[in-house]
């Protein structure tokens, strides 16, 4: 059978992206774009985190000015400051979720969650005006308890349990879930719960991230069988799980200089490879007809977007034989910083073209 040469995605949608502040921000904001997204979810780490509707509208407003034709929706970062007047105006601005991150487990979360019946009142606010709760859903690591990165996810799972049976009409995202226990629960919770999946999990397992920090990322990848429940629910075309890529760049200094009292720091940088490693990556499990519900439209429906009339972003297999570039890295700023992609130096054998 002859080999499937292009796809065209109706505009493609990352929900969960980061974009950052300053000289990288400038550069990675538009690499959105460049690796065939249209719509981009935005996450709140910033310093500080963004949990004012004013905030995270000038942070809107600045995204647009680096990449007009991106569509960037927004977020807040759940905080004890946030009230439901927040949620309120925050809905009536547009905003379309509150992203929580338990304390301490990643990249910008010291302001993060310790308790989430403190935030009931909150959730109801949302669940309320229809504003979206995104769970980074893994528990701090805790020795004396038996918590470490391989089972924060799965021990996790009973608050994703708590918070949908206590508002079971909030729509909630298990974000970037990386274990067959996450596709298990998500499943089990039904429609007003989804998942989304990183392209690296969908690659990676323990041993492609232990001694490599440019594989590392939280929640971490997992074991074989996790990948494998992973690549199965997307090659099912479920629809409760989706795109979102967790693209996370940091400069490579801060991956590469880490110290026995100073870590690598966690993130995955994908954003500017993102359609052609996805059609590499589901292709190479069976799935390439699944690319269009994964990439789009399973997001677009959870989320209440547009799916009909849509302009299509073509994905196309690399005509020429050796399969064309090498992934690169990105300079930034004047003091030249460097972001490194995932899979530099290999190739994707599949590039965008956008017929406009
Ligand atoms: O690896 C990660 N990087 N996981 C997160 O949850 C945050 C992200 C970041 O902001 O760098
Ligand atoms: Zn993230």
């Amino acid at each position: 059978m002859a080999s499937t040469s292009s796809i065209t995605i109706p505009s493609p949608a990352d929900f969960h992206v980061h974009l950052r502040e300053g000289a990288m921000s400038e550069v990675v904001t538009p690499h959105v774009r460049v690796g065939g997204i249209d719509v981009a979810y935005v996450m709140p780490n910033l310093t500080p985190p963004i949990i004012t509707t004013a905030h995270a509208l000038s942070y809107q407003a600045h995204l647009q000015s680096l990449s007009p034709k991106t569509t960037f929706l927004m977020t807040l970062y759940l905080h004890p400051s946030i009230t439901p007047a927040e949620i309120q105006k925050a809905a009536a601005a547009g905003i379309r979720g509150v992203k929580s991150y338990p304390r301490g487990v990643t990249t910008n979360s010291d302001g993060g969650i310790e308790n989430y019946e403190d935030y009931y009142e909150v959730f109801g606010a949302m669940e309320k005006s229809g504003l979206v709760l995104n769970l980074h859903g893994e528990v701090p690591s805790d020795a004396e308890r038996g918590i470490c990165v391989l089972n924060a996810e799965e021990t996790f799972l009973q608050h994703l349990f708590k918070i949908h049976k206590a508002f079971p009409k909030l729509r909630i995202v298990l974000e970037h879930a990386t274990t067959a226990a996450a596709v298990e629960a998500v499943k089990k919770c039904g429609p007003t719960v989804a998942c989304s999946i990183t392209p690296h999990h969908l690659s990676l397992i323990v041993d492609d991230w232990a001694g490599q920090p440019f594989n590392f990322c939280k929640p971490v990848a997992k074991y074989p069988s996790d990948r494998k429940a992973l690549q199965d629910v997307v090659a099912s075309g479920h629809p409760q799980f989706f795109l979102g890529s967790d693209s996370a760049p940091h400069p490579s200094l801060s991956k590469t200089t880490s110290s026995p009292c100073h870590g690598c720091a966690a993130g995955i940088y994908t954003s500017p490879i993102l359609l052609p490693l996805l059609a590499n990556l589901l292709e190479s499990f069976g799935a390439l007809d699944k690319l269009a519900g994964f990439a789009s439209l399973n997001g677009r429906k959870f989320y209440g977007l547009e799916t009909e009339g849509l302009k299509g972003v073509e994905v196309r297999r690399v005509a020429e034989k050796d399969g064309g570039d090498l992934v690169k890295r990105y300079g930034f700023g004047k003091e030249g910083g460097e972001v490194v992609t995932f899979w530099e130096g290999k190739k994707l054998g599949w590039e965008v073209v956008r017929n406009e």
